[in-house]
């Protein structure tokens, strides 16, 4: 049986999509100085004690390999340890409840519809292009309150953070790496800059958007600094739309290959929801989450030092055969799915209600619209160049029969 690695071309080394899965569930590498976690029980137990496996993992890159590291971490949510962590995550849970999140379900519907309006009579689509790309960048903006007119800017950003997206060595740093590095970290401070801009803006002119309320929510009596305010922005823009993007695009390439389950869901909608996880589940968006031991551990059969650092694939995990039955089978009916596709533990996804709900609408009007939607057999599809996402990139579709 062919698997979808090799039928879609996806990065070599997630092995896991071609169905491999290693005898051991943690394994150090030399050649980057990084454990890696594979299994499921592992990368559980790693997500959700954050005393033994810090979220703060800058700490342990060396200076010379990431200069600016210490720039992006003030705000950052996803690289704080409590309690510092539950001060900006209670803040900020307070603008995703879950009724501001189901309050945009009409607002979500209607951006589809007017996107899917530009192709309307044409014989096909490109869907990151035309759909998956721009609704939860403009969804995300619109939350911020930062011109959603922008995204071209964002991609140009986001697209060069993916492409410089690889597995880098922690001990040595080869001439490429040091080009990434220098060029990741200009256009992190493209976004940086552009966000400081609007932060300062509603300062002087406070409107009703996410950035006023970060820039006037006080924790414990203190407002945040600015540097906290553009980065938490920063990890929302970014965290906000390209997971979604690739969530949108992941479940129609899974559904087109799987005609049996493509019919049932188009004939019966209230399937959708338990279709979006599974497809979380078989190609996860995020597929790499990163920790550092602050003591020695056991973990998987290995003794890891104090101070090392973790990367859990949470992809890999999501494939683990002594959690999942046929774990290479995409099936939305299987009753047991604890998929670690929003990790796990006090940094559980905050924007997982607000994916879920933009991939049951977006999907839910595209099949309305386009009941005969297919890939094009002559455009394959293609994803994007980095092992730490699982996502397409490019996705043509035919619209007619
Ligand atoms: C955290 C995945 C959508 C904002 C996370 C984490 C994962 C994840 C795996 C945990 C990281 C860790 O433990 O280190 C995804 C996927 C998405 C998605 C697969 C879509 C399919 C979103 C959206 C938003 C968002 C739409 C914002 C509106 C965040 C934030 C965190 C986070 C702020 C940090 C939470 C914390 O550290 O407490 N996400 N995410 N994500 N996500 Fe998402």
């Amino acid at each position: 049986m062919t698997t979808i690695a090799e039928t879609w071309g996806v990065h070599e080394a997630q092995f896991w999509l071609r169905d491999e899965f290693p005898a051991d569930p943690v394994r150090f590498d030399a050649e980057t100085g990084m454990w890696n976690v594979y299994g499921h029980a592992e990368a559980l137990k790693t997500l959700s004690d954050p005393k033994m496996f810090s979220s703060d993992t800058t700490r342990l890159i060396p200076k010379e390999i990431s200069p600016d590291k210490d720039l992006f971490v003030e705000g950052n949510l996803l690289q704080m340890d409590p309690p510092d962590h539950k001060k900006l995550r209670t803040l900020v849970s307070h603008a995703f409840t879950p009724k501001v999140v189901a309050d945009l379900e009409p607002r979500i519907a209607a951006l589809t519809n007017e996107l899917l309006d530009a192709v309307d009579g044409a014989d096909s689509m490109e869907l990151v292009t035309h759909l998956a790309y721009p609704l939860p960048v403009i969804v995300i903006a619109e939350l911020l309150g930062i011109p959603a007119s922008d995204r071209d800017l964002f991609k140009e950003w986001v697209d060069t953070l993916l492409r410089n997206s690889q597995q880098r060595s922690l001990i040595k740093q080869t001439e490429a790496d040091k080009k990434a590095a220098e060029e990741t970290s200009a256009q992190v401070k493209n976004l940086v800059n552009y966000l400081s801009e609007h932060v300062d803006d509603r300062r002087r002119n406070p409107r009703e958007d996410l950035l006023t309320k970060l820039v006037e929510a006080e924790v414990d009596g203190t407002k945040l600094t600015q540097n906290e305010v553009v980065n938490f922005a920063n990890v929302l823009l970014l965290a906000g739309h390209i997971t979604t993007t690739m969530l949108l695009g992941n479940t129609v390439l899974c559904l087109d290959s799987h005609p049996d389950e493509y019919r049932r869901v188009r004939e019966d909608r209230a399937l959708l929801p338990a279709t979006i996880e599974e497809s979380l589940r078989f190609l996860s968006p995020f597929a790499l989450v990163a920790r550092a031991t602050t003591t020695e551990v056991e973990l998987g059969g290995q003794t890891i030092p104090a101070n090392s650092m973790l990367g859990i694939w949470v992809a890999a995990a999501n494939r683990d055969p002594r959690t999942f039955t046929e774990p290479g089978v995409f099936d939305p009916a299987r009753t047991h799915n604890p998929h670690l596709a929003f990790g796990r533990g006090i940094h559980f996804c905050i924007g997982a209600p607000l994916a879920r709900l933009e991939g049951k609408t977006a999907l839910n009007i595209l099949l309305d619209r386009f009941p005969d939607l297919r890939t094009d057999p002559a455009v394959p599809p293609s994803f994007i160049p980095s092992p730490h996402m699982t996502g397409v990139n490019e996705l043509r579709l035919l619209l007619k029969p």
